[in-house]
């Protein structure tokens, strides 16, 4: 049976190295990944290919993307202290390190393209939040007493989230 190839941005993070772990148990796939350590750990990365690149190189992702089959974008500065005083160096992660992982998976003819969004999306709806809530962004739904949602960094998360909707549908 030949392996699916499953490429994972962010993977020295907390859901990256998760993920890669978990899908490495399986054994169906290949995984590699790719991580600057800008955050995340080293150590916690498996034993896997490891590209040291910043998902804002598309031209090197491009590369470290070929043959891939899924991809899973889990990189990112998920921080909402470092959103409030640095929102341009956020956006410029989050918004423009999405679009051009999600470039480069365009451009190697991925399959399957997996953003990690924020749990945020689902605003003041009751927990357990699950995939079937409705997720578009309503101000008047949102708990804005709760500064959580209402940040550059969960502004950011829904601007990607989009981006990643219209490149689907190119
Ligand atoms: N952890 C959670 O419980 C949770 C829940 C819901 C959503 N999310 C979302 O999932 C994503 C990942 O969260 P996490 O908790 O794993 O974060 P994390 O900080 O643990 O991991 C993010 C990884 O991305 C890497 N990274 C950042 N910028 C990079 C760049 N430009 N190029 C390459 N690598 C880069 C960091 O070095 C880090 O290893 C975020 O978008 C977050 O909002 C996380």
């Amino acid at each position: 049976m030949v392996k699916k190839k499953v490429f994972i941005t962010g993977v020295g993070g907390l859901l990256g190295s998760t993920l890669a772990r978990r899908l490495l148990v399986k054994g169906n796939y290949v995984v590699e990944g790719c991580d600057t350590f800008i955050g995340g750990i080293q150590s916690n990365v498996p034993d896997i290919p490891l590209h040291e690149i910043d998902i804002l190189d598309t031209k090197k992702l491009k590369d470290a993307m070929k043959d891939t089959d899924v991809v899973f974008h889990t990189a990112a500065l998920p921080y909402e202290g470092l959103s409030v005083f640095s929102p341009a160096i956020v956006a410029q992660n989050i918004v423009g390190g999405t679009v051009s992982v999600a470039s480069a998976a365009l451009h190697n003819n991925v399959d399957l393209f997996i953003n990690c969004s924020s749990m945020a999306r689902y605003g003041a709806q009751t927990p357990p939040f699950t995939e079937d809530l409705p997720t578009h962004l309503k101000y008047d739904s949102l708990n804005i007493s709760n500064s959580c949602f209402i940040n550059s960094c969960f502004l950011e998360t829904i601007a990607s989230s989009a981006l990643c909707a219209i490149c689907s549908v190119q």
